[in-house]
């Protein structure tokens, strides 16, 4: 229980005390509820008095109307609070969690899923905004009404309320059992949930090659088996609470055949008038009731143990160390001093790596499939942290600097292109978010991209699929440097596709990355000879290691391996013009 308190406050920050507002407000409507029983009891006492006037019953009318507009008010207050207070933590929790993520080491997705990603940020952000807004609420209603009620009881008949107490008190241990079983169950379900949910993202988006193995629907057994287990697990944890709420129901239940055993003994006694016993019956009725909305309400309050603790685990992963905010440059030379890198522990996927890209110049990498390449990129743009050595900008260590400040001064474009399901327009001027149509229209124009765009059916405001669906290709990779353009940072990385574009696309492609790496500090990740000829440096790079390095020329007379693929990819250039 202090331990979930802890969560929470922890994840409301500083803003714990906004909630207090809309439990005060539970408060009163849970007192104003016990205030209108109360109304009812009085009114009863004059009937049996045989003094009930008109007189009477106007006043009663008038007071209950009161309170039930009253009520009315606190209870349409409420829940305005808990809306706007709930869409208030869940849309900054969301921020936070997304902001966090944002500043992780990409080590984390590969431990986690995207599964596991999604259900925290939407199923566990909100069962904690319902839980908090909603359900703790409705707890404080029932304890605050039953307390009432036990007081009630007690200036009724000290054994009558005791005896109210014990059958709760005996009861409460099954109430916490319920608890710990839906707080198990419950981080099962949200595993099962995680999975399917991974699943589904994995169907989506490798349909095509599913449907050309003919896996689709039942056949893509991963899929079938983790919506079972999903099924299995919501059913057991549905179920598994069952046998300890019903319990609990049922022994408070008999709060009421006791309340009319006790009752009838002490009328006959002679104790209490019919008005007590009254009283008595209907105080029964109402507590065993709320203690029925308890034992429903209360395992589902233990989802804040797994919500708070899910959203937590992801909090707690450490960003990105470094000291200044801002990146304060003094150059662009990009350095390597004897880095060592490795994605697992084992193995060492980049191996005493140490080169310059001089700022203004163009270094090439080459290598075979799987040599580190694509990893040098997504070190320098900090994706992750070397193990051993240093990467310096400007002779500054890129640890220094906070990492969104760091890419500002950089323009990567990915081996793979990722579009937006948004207009062709906006996925260009996500690289300069203030810039203008002018702007995004020259940066278009540069890359190559302007013609293509324009006989589009409705130009720059076509929508373009999620992923980029609707583009070929090339297109894609135009509308990528496009954005390159408008964002002109001083750095560039470059990872060109190795996929294979026709003569008429592959030379527009180079010419848009010429004008794009003209006066920058460029490393660029290349398949083209066009870019290796003309590159300052050639780096080439085998199973983590620079295996050779020098210009063009210079690597042609070591005769090594870089002088072997020129010419067999001049050998089949020829092949090419002459088929
Ligand atoms: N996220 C990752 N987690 C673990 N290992 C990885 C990860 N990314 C790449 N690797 C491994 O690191 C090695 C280098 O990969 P990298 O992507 O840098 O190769 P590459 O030279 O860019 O290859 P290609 O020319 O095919 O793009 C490979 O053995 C790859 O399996
Ligand atoms: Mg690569």
């Amino acid at each position: 229980m202090i331990s979930m308190l802890r969560c929470t406050k922890e994840l409301l920050g500083g803003k714990s005390s906004l909630l207090i507002p809309q439990m005060l407000l539970s408060v009163i409507d849970s007192l104003l509820n016990a205030s209108m029983f109360g109304m009812m009891i009085l009114t009863l006492m004059d009937l049996a008095e045989d003094s009930f006037t008109m007189e009477k019953l106007k006043t009663y009318l008038m007071a209950l109307a009161g309170l039930f507009v009253i009520r009315c008010l606190v209870l349409a207050g409420a829940g305005i609070l808990s809306q706007c207070r709930g869409a208030d933590i869940s849309r900054e929790l969301r921020l936070r969690l997304g902001n966090h993520i944002r500043c992780l080491n990409l080590g984390f997705f590969n431990k986690n899923s995207i599964g596991r990603l999604n259900s925290t940020l939407m199923t566990d952000i909100g069962d904690f905004e319902t839980v908090l807004t909603h359900s703790i609420c409705d707890f404080i209603k029932i304890i605050v009404f039953t307390l009432v009620a036990l007081g009630v009881a007690l200036v009724i008949d000290l054994k009558y309320a005791l005896v109210i107490v014990l059958l709760v008190g005996i009861a409460l241990p099954l109430l916490t059992l319920s608890g710990e079983v839906s707080a198990k169950n419950s981080a099962a379900l949200s595993r099962a949930m995680q999975m399917a949910v991974s699943r589904i993202v994995e169907y989506i988006s490798g349909i095509k090659t599913f449907r050309l193995y003919n896996l689709t629907g039942e056949k893509f057994e991963r899929l079938d088996e983790s919506l079972k287990n999903l099924k299995k697990e919501a059913t057991h944890s549905e179920l598994s609470v069952l046998p300890y709420t019903i319990s609990f129901s049922t022994i408070t239940s008999c709060i009421i055949p006791l309340a009319l055993i006790m009752g009838t003994y002490f009328l006959t006694r002679q104790t209490i008038n019919t008005i007590s016993f009254l009283a008595i019956i209907m105080l029964a009725i109402s507590i065993s009731s709320m203690m029925t909305g308890l034992s429903a309400l209360y395992p589902q309050m233990k989802f804040l143990t797994r919500a708070s603790g899910n959203i937590l685990d992801i909090l707690n992963e450490k960003p990105f160390p470094y000291e200044y905010d801002r990146a304060e440059l003094k150059g662009y030379d990009l350095k390597f001093e004897d880095v060592y890198f490795r994605y697992t522990y084992n193995l060492d996927v980049l191996k005493n790596i140490s080169f310059t890209a001089p700022a203004g110049t163009t270094t090439a990498l080459i290598g075979p499939s799987g040599s580190g390449k694509t990893t040098i990129i997504s070190l320098i743009s900090r994706f992750w942290d070397v193990n051993e050595g240093r990467i310096t900008i400007g002779d500054e260590d890129i640890r220094t600097f906070a990492p969104d400040s760091l890419t500002e001064q950089m323009t990567v474009v990915f081996q793979e292109v990722y579009l937006f399901n948004d207009t062709v327009f906006n996925n260009i001027k996500i690289g300069k978010p203030q810039a203008t149509k002018e702007e995004v229209i020259t940066a278009a124009q540069a890359a190559n991209c302007h013609e293509f765009i324009l006989k589009m059916e409705h130009g720059y405001d076509t929508m373009i699929g999620e992923g980029g669906s609707t583009l070929s290709g090339g297109e894609k990779q135009r509308i990528s440097i496009a954005r390159a353009f408008l964002k002109d940072a001083p750095i560039v990385l470059l990872d060109e596709s190795t996929s294979s574009l026709d003569a008429d696309n592959e030379q527009e492609i180079q010419l848009a990355l010429d004008r794009l790496m003209k006066g920058k500090t460029v490393l660029v990740i290349a398949h083209r000879l066009n870019t290796i000829i003309k590159a300052d440096k050639i780096l080439v790079l085998s199973q983590g290691e620079i295996l050779e390095s020098g210009n063009h020329t210079q690597l042609l007379l070591e005769k090594g391996w870089y002088a072997r693929m020129y010419t067999e990819q001049e050998k089949a250039r020829g092949w090419q013009v002459t088929a």
